[in-house]
Protein backbone atom coordinates (compact mmCIF):
# COMPACT_ATOMS: atom_id res chain seq x y z
CA UNK A 1 0.00 0.00 0.00
CA UNK A 2 1.13 3.19 -0.60
CA UNK A 3 1.69 5.95 2.03
CA UNK A 4 1.28 9.54 1.18
CA UNK A 5 3.27 12.17 2.59
CA UNK A 6 2.87 16.02 3.52
CA UNK A 7 6.05 18.22 2.97
CA UNK A 8 6.26 22.21 3.42
CA UNK A 9 9.85 22.93 2.15
CA UNK A 10 10.08 25.74 3.49
CA UNK A 11 13.08 28.37 3.38
CA UNK A 12 14.27 27.82 7.10
CA UNK A 13 12.67 24.90 7.89
CA UNK A 14 11.40 21.40 6.25
CA UNK A 15 8.15 19.61 7.82
CA UNK A 16 7.29 16.44 6.91
CA UNK A 17 3.41 14.99 8.18
CA UNK A 18 2.64 11.01 7.81
CA UNK A 19 -1.30 11.04 8.13
CA UNK A 20 -1.21 8.49 11.05
CA UNK A 21 1.85 9.78 12.86
CA UNK A 22 1.48 13.59 12.64
CA UNK A 23 4.44 15.81 12.30
CA UNK A 24 7.34 13.58 11.95
CA UNK A 25 10.23 15.76 10.57
CA UNK A 26 10.75 19.45 11.49
CA UNK A 27 14.36 20.57 10.63
CA UNK A 28 16.16 23.52 9.43
CA UNK A 29 16.32 23.42 6.01
CA UNK A 30 19.96 23.06 5.99
CA UNK A 31 22.49 20.41 4.30
CA UNK A 32 26.27 20.14 4.93
CA UNK A 33 28.28 18.52 1.99
CA UNK A 34 32.33 17.17 1.86
CA UNK A 35 33.83 19.68 -0.66
CA UNK A 36 36.54 16.90 -1.72
CA UNK A 37 33.99 14.41 -2.46
CA UNK A 38 30.69 16.04 -2.69
CA UNK A 39 29.24 13.43 0.12
CA UNK A 40 26.61 14.35 2.52
CA UNK A 41 27.70 15.07 6.32
CA UNK A 42 24.52 16.05 8.00
CA UNK A 43 20.93 17.83 6.85
CA UNK A 44 19.03 19.20 9.25
CA UNK A 45 19.24 20.56 12.73
CA UNK A 46 23.03 18.59 13.14
CA UNK A 47 23.86 20.90 9.33
CA UNK A 48 22.27 24.02 11.21
CA UNK A 49 24.32 23.56 14.29
CA UNK A 50 27.92 23.68 11.49
CA UNK A 51 26.28 26.62 9.93
CA UNK A 52 29.00 29.16 10.42
CA UNK A 53 31.78 26.73 11.77
CA UNK A 54 32.79 24.39 8.99
CA UNK A 55 36.34 24.17 7.93
CA UNK A 56 37.44 24.46 4.35
CA UNK A 57 37.12 20.97 3.61
CA UNK A 58 32.83 21.09 4.11
CA UNK A 59 30.09 23.72 3.46
CA UNK A 60 26.84 23.92 5.09
CA UNK A 61 23.83 25.45 3.00
CA UNK A 62 20.77 26.28 3.03
CA UNK A 63 19.51 25.30 -0.65
CA UNK A 64 16.16 27.37 -0.47
CA UNK A 65 16.36 31.31 -0.96
CA UNK A 66 13.24 33.18 -1.11
CA UNK A 67 10.87 30.12 -1.18
CA UNK A 68 12.41 29.12 -4.16
CA UNK A 69 15.23 26.30 -4.68
CA UNK A 70 18.60 28.01 -5.16
CA UNK A 71 20.54 25.02 -5.59
CA UNK A 72 18.59 21.33 -7.23
CA UNK A 73 20.69 18.83 -6.54
CA UNK A 74 20.45 19.84 -2.29
CA UNK A 75 17.31 20.20 -1.89
CA UNK A 76 17.18 16.65 -3.36
CA UNK A 77 19.80 15.57 -1.26
CA UNK A 78 18.14 16.65 2.03
CA UNK A 79 14.67 15.67 1.22
CA UNK A 80 15.49 11.81 0.17
CA UNK A 81 17.29 11.89 3.47
CA UNK A 82 14.68 13.49 5.70
CA UNK A 83 12.44 11.12 4.18
CA UNK A 84 14.75 7.90 4.61
CA UNK A 85 14.50 8.44 8.50
CA UNK A 86 10.62 8.24 8.61
CA UNK A 87 9.40 6.47 5.74
CA UNK A 88 10.26 3.03 5.48
CA UNK A 89 11.55 1.59 1.81
CA UNK A 90 8.95 -1.26 2.08
CA UNK A 91 6.26 0.91 1.88
CA UNK A 92 6.66 1.86 -1.96
CA UNK A 93 7.50 5.00 -3.11
CA UNK A 94 4.48 7.37 -1.36
CA UNK A 95 2.66 10.16 -3.14
CA UNK A 96 2.98 14.10 -1.75
CA UNK A 97 1.28 17.20 -1.49
CA UNK A 98 4.03 20.10 -0.98
CA UNK A 99 3.43 23.38 -0.79
CA UNK A 100 4.69 26.61 -2.75
CA UNK A 101 4.74 30.62 -2.51
CA UNK A 102 2.13 31.69 -4.22
CA UNK A 103 3.77 33.72 -6.91
CA UNK A 104 6.43 31.79 -8.19
CA UNK A 105 6.50 30.50 -11.80
CA UNK A 106 6.15 27.54 -13.60
CA UNK A 107 9.67 26.76 -13.57
CA UNK A 108 10.67 26.80 -10.03
CA UNK A 109 7.25 25.08 -9.67
CA UNK A 110 8.75 22.51 -11.77
CA UNK A 111 12.10 22.10 -9.95
CA UNK A 112 10.35 21.54 -6.66
CA UNK A 113 8.07 18.49 -8.16
CA UNK A 114 11.41 17.20 -10.09
CA UNK A 115 13.45 17.55 -6.57
CA UNK A 116 10.64 15.82 -4.11
CA UNK A 117 10.38 13.33 -7.41
CA UNK A 118 14.36 12.50 -7.32
CA UNK A 119 13.70 12.08 -3.64
CA UNK A 120 11.84 8.98 -3.99
CA UNK A 121 8.35 10.21 -4.32
CA UNK A 122 5.98 8.79 -6.99
CA UNK A 123 3.82 11.81 -7.79
CA UNK A 124 3.97 14.94 -6.80
CA UNK A 125 1.00 17.38 -6.05
CA UNK A 126 1.38 20.96 -5.37
CA UNK A 127 -0.78 23.56 -3.24
CA UNK A 128 -0.32 26.90 -2.54
CA UNK A 129 1.30 27.34 0.61
CA UNK A 130 -1.70 30.67 1.75
CA UNK A 131 -4.39 28.17 0.79
CA UNK A 132 -2.37 25.17 3.02
CA UNK A 133 -1.75 27.65 5.75
CA UNK A 134 -5.68 28.30 5.68
CA UNK A 135 -6.67 24.98 5.93
CA UNK A 136 -4.04 24.18 8.73
CA UNK A 137 -5.40 27.14 10.73
CA UNK A 138 -8.43 25.81 10.73
CA UNK A 139 -10.40 27.65 8.02
CA UNK A 140 -12.78 26.11 5.85
CA UNK A 141 -11.66 26.57 2.71
CA UNK A 142 -14.25 25.20 0.42
CA UNK A 143 -17.18 27.99 1.79
CA UNK A 144 -18.09 30.79 -0.58
CA UNK A 145 -16.79 32.71 2.52
CA UNK A 146 -13.80 35.10 2.04
CA UNK A 147 -11.09 34.97 4.57
CA UNK A 148 -7.38 36.56 4.60
CA UNK A 149 -4.73 34.70 5.48
CA UNK A 150 -1.12 35.96 5.85
CA UNK A 151 2.24 33.26 6.47
CA UNK A 152 5.13 35.00 7.87
CA UNK A 153 8.31 32.55 6.89
CA UNK A 154 11.91 32.72 6.89
CA UNK A 155 11.86 33.88 3.02
CA UNK A 156 8.50 34.72 1.97
CA UNK A 157 5.57 36.58 3.30
CA UNK A 158 2.47 35.16 1.57
CA UNK A 159 -0.94 36.95 2.11
CA UNK A 160 -4.11 35.77 0.26
CA UNK A 161 -7.75 36.15 0.53
CA UNK A 162 -9.10 32.72 -0.21
CA UNK A 163 -12.21 31.65 -0.86
CA UNK A 164 -14.32 28.88 -2.53
CA UNK A 165 -10.38 27.09 -2.62
CA UNK A 166 -8.80 29.20 -4.40
CA UNK A 167 -7.02 32.60 -4.24
CA UNK A 168 -9.13 35.61 -4.89
CA UNK A 169 -6.63 38.07 -4.23
CA UNK A 170 -2.67 37.43 -3.04
CA UNK A 171 1.18 38.94 -2.76
CA UNK A 172 4.53 37.48 -1.82
CA UNK A 173 7.12 39.30 -0.38
CA UNK A 174 10.88 38.78 0.24
CA UNK A 175 10.27 40.57 3.43
CA UNK A 176 9.79 37.65 6.08
CA UNK A 177 12.22 35.87 8.92
CA UNK A 178 15.25 35.96 6.88
CA UNK A 179 15.61 39.56 5.89
CA UNK A 180 14.67 40.13 9.65
CA UNK A 181 17.81 38.53 10.44
CA UNK A 182 19.88 40.38 7.95
CA UNK A 183 18.41 44.00 9.35
CA UNK A 184 19.81 43.10 13.02
CA UNK A 185 23.09 42.13 12.00
CA UNK A 186 23.14 45.35 9.75
CA UNK A 187 22.35 46.54 12.81
CA UNK A 188 24.47 45.72 15.24
CA UNK A 189 27.38 46.55 13.08
CA UNK A 190 26.37 50.25 12.51
CA UNK A 191 25.72 50.59 15.80
CA UNK A 192 28.18 48.50 18.39
CA UNK A 193 30.95 48.35 15.15
CA UNK A 194 30.17 44.47 15.82
CA UNK A 195 29.71 41.32 13.40
CA UNK A 196 27.40 38.74 14.33
CA UNK A 197 26.44 35.33 12.13
CA UNK A 198 22.84 34.50 11.13
CA UNK A 199 22.40 32.17 13.81
CA UNK A 200 22.86 35.22 16.67
CA UNK A 201 20.85 37.72 14.88
CA UNK A 202 17.93 35.10 14.51
CA UNK A 203 18.32 33.91 18.20
CA UNK A 204 18.09 37.33 19.45
CA UNK A 205 15.16 37.84 17.47
CA UNK A 206 13.37 35.07 18.80
CA UNK A 207 14.31 36.03 22.35
CA UNK A 208 13.35 39.47 22.22
CA UNK A 209 12.28 40.50 18.75
CA UNK A 210 9.56 42.73 18.49
CA UNK A 211 8.13 45.65 16.29
CA UNK A 212 6.40 47.36 18.29
CA UNK A 213 8.11 49.17 21.54
CA UNK A 214 7.29 48.16 25.18
CA UNK A 215 5.58 44.39 24.15
CA UNK A 216 8.99 42.37 25.44
CA UNK A 217 11.36 43.71 28.01
CA UNK A 218 14.97 42.36 29.09
CA UNK A 219 17.95 41.92 27.12
CA UNK A 220 20.04 39.26 25.40
CA UNK A 221 23.70 38.68 25.15
CA UNK A 222 24.92 38.32 21.54
CA UNK A 223 28.40 37.69 20.74
CA UNK A 224 30.48 38.32 17.83
CA UNK A 225 33.82 40.38 16.67
CA UNK A 226 34.59 43.69 16.97
CA UNK A 227 35.31 45.74 13.88
CA UNK A 228 37.69 48.14 14.90
CA UNK A 229 39.97 45.85 17.30
CA UNK A 230 39.10 42.45 15.53
CA UNK A 231 38.93 41.08 19.09
CA UNK A 232 35.84 38.69 20.64
CA UNK A 233 33.34 41.01 21.61
CA UNK A 234 30.00 40.86 23.10
CA UNK A 235 26.49 43.28 23.89
CA UNK A 236 23.31 42.98 25.91
CA UNK A 237 20.85 44.45 23.35
CA UNK A 238 17.86 45.37 24.98
CA UNK A 239 14.09 44.08 23.14
CA UNK A 240 13.16 48.24 22.90
CA UNK A 241 16.16 48.48 20.53
CA UNK A 242 15.11 45.51 17.84
CA UNK A 243 12.01 48.01 16.77
CA UNK A 244 14.69 50.06 14.75
CA UNK A 245 16.07 47.23 12.21
CA UNK A 246 12.35 44.97 12.21
CA UNK A 247 9.90 47.91 12.30
CA UNK A 248 10.41 48.78 8.27
CA UNK A 249 10.09 45.33 7.39
CA UNK A 250 6.61 45.26 9.69
CA UNK A 251 5.54 48.27 7.59
CA UNK A 252 6.08 46.80 4.39
CA UNK A 253 3.65 43.80 5.07
CA UNK A 254 1.46 46.07 6.78
CA UNK A 255 1.07 48.26 3.59
CA UNK A 256 1.34 44.90 1.27
CA UNK A 257 -1.62 43.98 3.29
CA UNK A 258 -3.43 46.95 2.93
CA UNK A 259 -3.07 47.15 -0.61
CA UNK A 260 -4.92 43.58 -0.89
CA UNK A 261 -7.49 44.34 0.93
CA UNK A 262 -8.10 47.47 -1.25
CA UNK A 263 -8.30 45.02 -4.23
CA UNK A 264 -10.36 42.47 -2.38
CA UNK A 265 -13.79 42.31 -3.97
CA UNK A 266 -16.96 43.39 -1.74
CA UNK A 267 -18.54 40.61 -1.03
CA UNK A 268 -15.30 39.07 0.26
CA UNK A 269 -14.15 42.36 2.35
CA UNK A 270 -17.42 41.79 4.19
CA UNK A 271 -16.68 38.50 5.63
CA UNK A 272 -13.29 39.60 6.48
CA UNK A 273 -14.90 42.74 8.31
CA UNK A 274 -16.49 39.99 10.42
CA UNK A 275 -13.78 37.08 10.83
CA UNK A 276 -10.94 39.60 10.29
CA UNK A 277 -7.20 38.11 9.50
CA UNK A 278 -5.37 35.27 10.78
CA UNK A 279 -1.70 35.28 10.57
CA UNK A 280 0.28 31.83 10.09
CA UNK A 281 4.56 31.19 10.15
CA UNK A 282 7.19 30.91 12.14
CA UNK A 283 7.61 35.12 11.82
CA UNK A 284 4.06 35.82 12.96
CA UNK A 285 5.16 34.71 16.43
CA UNK A 286 7.27 38.04 16.58
CA UNK A 287 5.93 40.45 18.91
CA UNK A 288 3.74 43.08 18.01
CA UNK A 289 3.36 42.54 14.33
CA UNK A 290 -0.44 41.49 14.90
CA UNK A 291 -1.02 44.83 16.90
CA UNK A 292 0.76 46.96 13.89
CA UNK A 293 -1.52 45.18 11.26
CA UNK A 294 -4.88 45.77 13.52
CA UNK A 295 -4.27 49.11 13.90
CA UNK A 296 -3.26 50.08 10.25
CA UNK A 297 -6.59 48.06 9.47
CA UNK A 298 -9.26 48.45 11.56
CA UNK A 299 -9.80 44.43 11.94
CA UNK A 300 -9.24 41.52 14.17
CA UNK A 301 -5.95 39.86 14.23
CA UNK A 302 -5.56 36.46 15.65
CA UNK A 303 -2.20 34.37 15.36
CA UNK A 304 -3.41 30.76 14.69
CA UNK A 305 -2.13 28.15 17.08
CA UNK A 306 0.82 26.77 16.80
CA UNK A 307 1.45 29.05 14.06
CA UNK A 308 4.74 27.67 12.15
CA UNK A 309 3.14 24.46 11.76
CA UNK A 310 -0.21 25.18 9.89
CA UNK A 311 1.24 24.99 6.53
CA UNK A 312 2.49 21.61 6.90
CA UNK A 313 -0.94 20.44 8.36
CA UNK A 314 -2.69 21.60 6.10
CA UNK A 315 -0.64 19.81 3.22
CA UNK A 316 -1.35 17.02 5.30
CA UNK A 317 -5.08 17.52 5.05
CA UNK A 318 -4.86 18.45 1.48
CA UNK A 319 -3.82 14.59 0.96
CA UNK A 320 -7.44 13.67 0.85
CA UNK A 321 -7.77 15.51 -2.75
CA UNK A 322 -4.86 13.52 -4.50
CA UNK A 323 -7.42 10.52 -5.34
CA UNK A 324 -9.83 13.36 -6.51
CA UNK A 325 -7.57 15.30 -9.03
CA UNK A 326 -9.28 14.94 -12.51
CA UNK A 327 -12.84 14.82 -11.09
CA UNK A 328 -14.74 17.57 -11.61
CA UNK A 329 -17.14 16.31 -8.16
CA UNK A 330 -19.32 18.38 -6.28
CA UNK A 331 -17.02 18.62 -3.41
CA UNK A 332 -15.90 21.84 -5.19
CA UNK A 333 -12.70 22.88 -6.50
CA UNK A 334 -9.77 20.95 -5.62
CA UNK A 335 -6.78 23.29 -3.98
CA UNK A 336 -3.95 20.55 -4.89
CA UNK A 337 -2.87 20.73 -8.61
CA UNK A 338 0.01 17.86 -10.50
CA UNK A 339 -0.29 20.08 -13.63
CA UNK A 340 2.48 22.26 -13.55
N1 LIG B 1 9.39 33.26 18.24
C1 LIG B 1 9.75 33.76 17.07
N2 LIG B 1 9.81 35.11 16.89
C2 LIG B 1 10.18 35.63 15.72
N3 LIG B 1 10.48 34.92 14.62
C3 LIG B 1 10.43 33.58 14.74
C4 LIG B 1 10.05 32.93 15.95
N4 LIG B 1 10.10 31.59 15.74
C5 LIG B 1 10.49 31.42 14.47
N5 LIG B 1 10.67 32.60 13.86
C6 LIG B 1 11.13 32.84 12.49
O1 LIG B 1 10.22 32.26 11.60
C7 LIG B 1 10.91 31.94 10.38
C8 LIG B 1 10.59 30.52 10.00
O2 LIG B 1 9.22 30.40 9.82
P1 LIG B 1 8.64 29.19 8.95
O3 LIG B 1 9.12 27.92 9.51
O4 LIG B 1 7.17 29.43 8.84
O5 LIG B 1 9.38 29.49 7.56
P2 LIG B 1 9.56 28.61 6.27
O6 LIG B 1 8.27 27.90 6.00
O7 LIG B 1 10.76 27.78 6.39
O8 LIG B 1 9.85 29.72 5.16
P3 LIG B 1 9.06 30.09 3.82
O9 LIG B 1 7.62 29.74 4.03
O10 LIG B 1 9.27 31.55 3.66
O11 LIG B 1 9.72 29.32 2.74
C9 LIG B 1 12.39 32.11 10.66
O12 LIG B 1 12.86 33.32 10.08
C10 LIG B 1 12.45 32.16 12.19
O13 LIG B 1 13.54 32.93 12.65
MG1 LIG C 1 6.58 28.36 4.97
Amino acid sequence: MALDVAIDLGTSRTRIFLPNKGIVVDEPSVITIDLDNDGILAVGQEAYMMLGRTSSKMDAVFPLNGGVISDFGLVEAMISTMLKGVVSSKIGMPRAVACVPSEITEVEKRAVVNAIGGAGIRKVCLIEEPVAAAMGAGINISSPHGSFVVDIGGGTTDMAVISLSGIAVSRSIKQAGNIMDEEIIKYVKRKYNMLIGKRTAEEAKMKIGCVVPGLVSGTYRIKGRNLITGMPAWVDLKANEMVEPLREIANTIVSQIQDILEETPPELIGDIYTDGIVLTGGGSQIAGIDTLIRIATELKVTVAENPADCVVLGCGQAIKFIDNLNKADRGGINPISDHF
